[in-house]
């Protein structure tokens, strides 16, 4: 039995089967797991998410990954086998496919979304998916226990836990924006009450920023029985009190720096030197996700060459772009679409002696904190992100420091603004005149700024941030 428990769909380790046939763990990154290492003792509870993990959960006694023997840090880890169609339908069709879309509004609305029969499949699988996960909690957790649960893939288990278990302290964090009303309203009545009520089982609803808590209470509005404070930021509905609250997820300065000076990630800053030559540099990292805006960043990047032919030859765009969700075709589109555009740019200028764009698309951890490193300027342009932790890691790992070109859109923007060159997303020509005035700000403001900026994005590291969830329960 756990006094704490964390519950998300990707946890802390996955797994894959190496040619043999054995099973290789590999440890995640990522704030959350940052998060917990260190945190105590806390149970987490994840979900299986390839047929190696469901090998590795079935194996592991009773699920308990960290009992097998494997690398979980100081966190107990339980991963739960749901049957493959169940989480492909929970995962793939509800949350990336609906729910991420949602809240990110990143729908083609004249085409979609479009509600049908396979839309309340996957629906029953959602709630079959969460439903594992409220079992698994309310057996494992002590009585009074707290509980976070994390993100819009488990969006009804904190009504479903309470449920089962009155006595528990839920908290819910969502990791992404919240639709407002009018895009939340294109969710079919009876899911979108559904989505709500789940989340306002538990006494806590965390967001990344003001806009995204705001968003959510607005929404509450609409939902039937629910009677929401603003003022106090709470919402009473089902005879309970949800209080809703802001917890601005920043990095862990100390450990990314001193992760920054280990010899990989020094190894390839001197390889990307010998690359780029001594021309400017302009960074962004990235998941290749829809919302990230990476083609419309490459059409800024174009228009900064095209508009201001004094750079070229001076500057290089260094672009990485990791694979992500690669389950959905129109992830796989996406990628496409960012390849080609890439290609269209280095091929209209493109010289002997100048790559005006690399464009890596293979994850290396190292090599993504090398970039930081050297960026002279970093490019973060969502067309709206939950926070963008992109945007603070960059000015943490800095040398020289660089100018951050921010979207309006991102999370990060409430905390970083100020000293961010705040661009609207969807403006591409906006955009390159502030790429253009970053490469032009003096190294002396430029390191003020990058250094105000690093100062901010360590507010609250990831462990006060879990503590900060988990203090707002009592
Ligand atoms: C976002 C979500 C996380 C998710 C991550 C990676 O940051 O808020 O919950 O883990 O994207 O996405 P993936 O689908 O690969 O877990």
């Amino acid at each position: 039995m756990s006094r704490v428990l964390v519950a998300s769909n990707r946890g802390p380790v996955s797994f894959s089967t190496a040619d043999d046939g054995t099973l290789v763990p590999r440890r995640g990154g990522g704030g959350l797991v940052s998060g917990l290492t260190g945190a105590g003792e806390v149970l987490w509870v994840c979900a299986a998410l390839s047929e190696a993990d469901r090998t590795a959960a079935r194996k592991a006694p009773d699920g308990r990954i960290d009992q097998a023997g494997h690398d979980t840090g100081d966190a107990a880890v339980r991963m739960l086998d749901i049957p493959a169609a169940t989480f492909e339908r929970a995962y793939n069709g509800m949350a990336n496919s609906t729910l991420w879309f949602v809240h990110h509004m990143l729908y083609d609305l004249p085409g979609e979304p479009c509600f049908d029969a396979r839309a309340r499949r996957d629906r029953q699988s959602y709630e079959a998916y969460n439903a594992a996960f409220a079992d698994a909690l309310a057996r494992d957790a002590a009585p009074g226990a707290k509980v976070a649960v994390q993100d819009y893939h488990l969006a009804l288990a904190p009504a479903m836990l309470r449920e089962r278990r009155p006595d528990l302290r839920i908290a819910h964090f969502s990791h992404t924006p919240w639709a407002p009303p009018d895009y939340f309203r294109l969710l079919p009545d009876d899911l979108g009450a559904a989505l709500l009520a789940g989340v306002l089982g538990a006494d806590h609803a965390g967001f990344l920023a003001e806009r995204w808590a705001s968003a959510f209470l607005a929404c509450c509005e609409l939902l039937p029985g629910a009677r929401v404070d603003h003022a106090a930021r709470t919402v009473r509905y089902a005879g309970h009190v949800t209080h809703v609250g802001v917890h601005g997820l920043g990095v862990d300065g100390p450990a990314l720096r001193s992760r920054a000076s280990e010899p990989d990630v020094l190894a390839r800053e001197t390889a990307l030197r010998d690359r780029v030559g001594d021309r400017r540099l302009i960074v962004r990292i990235d998941r290749t996700e829809l919302s990230k805006n990476i083609v419309r960043g490459l059409a800024a990047y174009r228009e900064l060459l095209t508009d201001h032919p004094e750079w070229h030859g001076r500057v290089t765009h260094l672009v990485f772009a990791y694979p992500s969700r690669t389950d959905l075709a129109v992830y796989r589109a996406y990628t496409d679409a960012v390849l080609r555009t890439a290609a269209d740019i280095r091929a209209e200028f493109g010289t002997a002696d100048w790559e005006p764009l690399i464009v890596e698309v293979n994850d290396d951890y190292p090599r993504s904190l090398a970039a930081y490193a050297l960026a002279d300027v970093l490019l973060v342009n969502p067309v709206r992100d939950g926070m963008n932790l992109v945007a603070k890691e960059g000015p943490v790992v800095s040398r020289d420091g660089c100018a951050l070109v921010l979207s309006r859109e991102a999370g990060a923007a409430a905390d970083l603004g100020e000293d961010a060159l705040t661009v609207n997303p969807f403006d591409v020509s906006q955009t390159a005149a502030a790429l253009h005035r970053a490469l032009l700000m003096p190294a002396d403001v430029r390191a003020a700024r990058c250094a105000r900026l690093a100062e901010r994005a360590t507010a609250l590291p990831p462990r006060a941030w879990l503590a900060a969830q988990l203090a707002a329960l009592d």
